[in-house]
């Protein structure tokens, strides 16, 4: 007798088959109960026309990245359809995309715990380990508890050492008027600053000249890019990276490992020494040295270095980037800021001062609006959960969702909604700040529990650097070469695909 026709065999094969058909019926009914209890209704409305894998959405992406109209194009969708929630598809797995804010509120604050970032770990793991920005549930409660009391102070940022690297930045910008791409200066300044305030050590790239590019920190800071491009490559291929050779990726990955241990040993080192020669701390605040009073786990405080680089860095030098864009292209808005930094005479504003701007911070939360940083996040569902809108012929009615489904949301459509911004939505307007008060369907800095740790950190850098160019130059104008109309460089974050060529004028 076989295997195939041994009694044993029916028996197990039909217990099988019971549990199954058991545990589907059952999560049938379970589900038509939640449904019902909830008062959801279908969505009424699908973009992927291939309804297996989502061939067609995942042919369109492609094109729209590579024509950069992703975040245009992603408008478009909601605005075909007339809704501002649909259901679609990618590979194996359901999505829902929402640019309503009573949705975003629930995903990432009322149901905050029905949600993970899924699939997202893999691809950031390589680089950021278990950091803040990388972990779910008990790992990222511990991180944000260990992080969290470095942002609490009030100034946080070092104007001093802001101004040090912005004088270095100065000395890159032709004072006869030729074109100078800012967008690549504000990266270089905010990697060095960043540095600085976490690793107490910069990567100085200011100070470097083109072609001193084999010094240490030089190679750090194209290992970081590299490692930080190879993210985005990892969540693309997704469950197929395995099949990608990527040798230099591995060798950015060590790099940057060997570069921030280097310094993490030295903080641990001078931390042990102080304590045992009962050396009075040092009243500077340096955030190495505020992690390792907390732990001495090396490991541990690479990754939480290493994840708000990466969420500091780009987010601050894109904001300026965008900000700088709509500058350069209206004179009338550089006039006012001048008018509003005169007063200081060209001394150094306070932290206060800066605060205290209020044409600035209209300026930079307009960019923040027009452009957000993050245009696009997402999470996944790991229960069955509900979303307030979406469901039912108007999209009105609470909409259900299972587990295992994808819920990603758009900053960058919600942000252009007339019926919150009216109709001219997709214009650079600051003075539209005197009246606005948003509360959800405004979100650059994410809200709920996982609210951005560096929005002081970043609004004071970008208000500090753009003052001092307003107090060194009395004029800027575009010199872009798609004739002022933005398009999109888009990575984790999103700044301009052109850079920002402008022209200065000194003071
Ligand atoms: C304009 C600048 C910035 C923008 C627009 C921005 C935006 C964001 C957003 C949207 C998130 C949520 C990401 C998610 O949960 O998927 C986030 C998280 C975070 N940001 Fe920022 N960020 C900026 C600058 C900074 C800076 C300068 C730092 C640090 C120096 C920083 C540190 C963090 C950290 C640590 C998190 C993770 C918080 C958590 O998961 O609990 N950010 N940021």
């Amino acid at each position: 007798m076989g295997l195939i026709d041994h009694p044993l065999t029916f028996i197990v094969a039909g217990a099988l088959l019971s549990y199954i058909v058991f545990s589907r019926v059952q999560l049938y009914l379970n589900r038509r109960n939640f449904i019902s209890q909830h008062g959801c209704e279908p969505c009424p409305k699908r973009y992927n026309k291939e309804p297996i894998l989502g061939w067609d959405v995942i042919k369109e992406n492609i094109v729209n990245k590579n024509e950069r109209k992703m975040l245009e194009r992603n408008q478009e969708r909601f605005r075909q359809m007339g809704v501002n929630t649909y259901l679609t598809r990618m590979l194996h797995m359901p999505m829902i995309t929402t640019c309503e804010p009573e949705n975003i509120k629930t995903i990432l604050s009322l149901r905050f715990k029905d949600y993970s970032f899924g699939n997202r770990y893999l691809a950031f793991a390589p680089l950021l380990g278990d950091g803040i920005f990388n972990s779910d549930g008990e790992k990222w409660q511990n991180s944000r508890h260990l992080l969290r009391p470095n942002f609490a102070r009030d100034q946080i940022a070092d104007l001093e050492a802001f101004d040090r690297h912005f004088k270095l930045m100065l000395k890159h910008i032709p004072r006869d008027g030729s074109t100078v791409d800012l967008q690549d200066l504000f990266f270089k300044l905010t990697i060095d600053s960043a540095t600085e305030f976490l690793f107490n050590h910069s990567t100085d790239s200011l100070r470097m000249s083109e072609d001193d590019t084999e010094n240490e920190d030089a190679i750090f800071a194209r290992a970081f890019q590299f490692a930080q491009d190879d993210i985005l490559t990892r969540l693309r291929w997704n469950a197929l990276n395995f099949l990608r050779s990527n040798k230099e990726g591995e060798d950015a990955l060590k790099i940057c490992h060997t570069y921030v241990d280097k310094f993490v040993e030295q903080a641990i080192r001078e931390r042990q020494a102080e304590k045992a020669a009962g050396m009075p701390e040092d009243d500077r605040y340096i955030f190495i040295k505020e992690l390792v009073k907390q732990t001495d786990d090396k490991e541990r405080i690479r990754s939480e270095l290493m994840n708000i680089l990466l969420a500091g860095r780009d987010t601050t030098a894109s904001l300026l980037s965008n900000m700088f864009f709509h500058l350069a292209l209206r004179p009338d808005i550089w006039a006012k800021l001048r008018e509003e930094v005169a007063p200081l005479e060209g001394r150094l504003p306070t932290y206060e001062e800066l605060r205290n701007m209020k044409y600035l911070k209209w300026c930079l939360n307009e960019s923040l609006r027009t452009h957000p940083v993050v245009p696009g996040n997402s999470r996944y569902a790991v229960k069955d959960t509900v979303l307030p809108i979406g469901g039912g012929a108007e999209g009105k009615a609470p909409l259900f969702v299972p587990k295992g489904t994808i819920v990603t949301y758009s900053p960058y459509t919600m942000h252009r909604r007339t019926d919150f911004y009216g109709p001219d939505a997709a214009e650079y307007k600051p003075e539209r700040w005197e009246n606005l008060r948003p509360g959800w369907e405004y979100l650059p800095f994410n809200g709920g529990p996982r609210i951005c740790l560096g929005q002081q950190y970043a609004l004071t850098e970008a208000s500090f650097v753009t003052v001092r160019l307003l107090q060194e130059f009395s004029k800027i104008e575009s010199r872009d070469p798609n004739g002022g109309k933005w398009q999109e460089g888009l990575t984790l974050t999103v700044c301009s695909g052109n850079g920002v060529k402008v022209g200065l004028t000194p003071a």
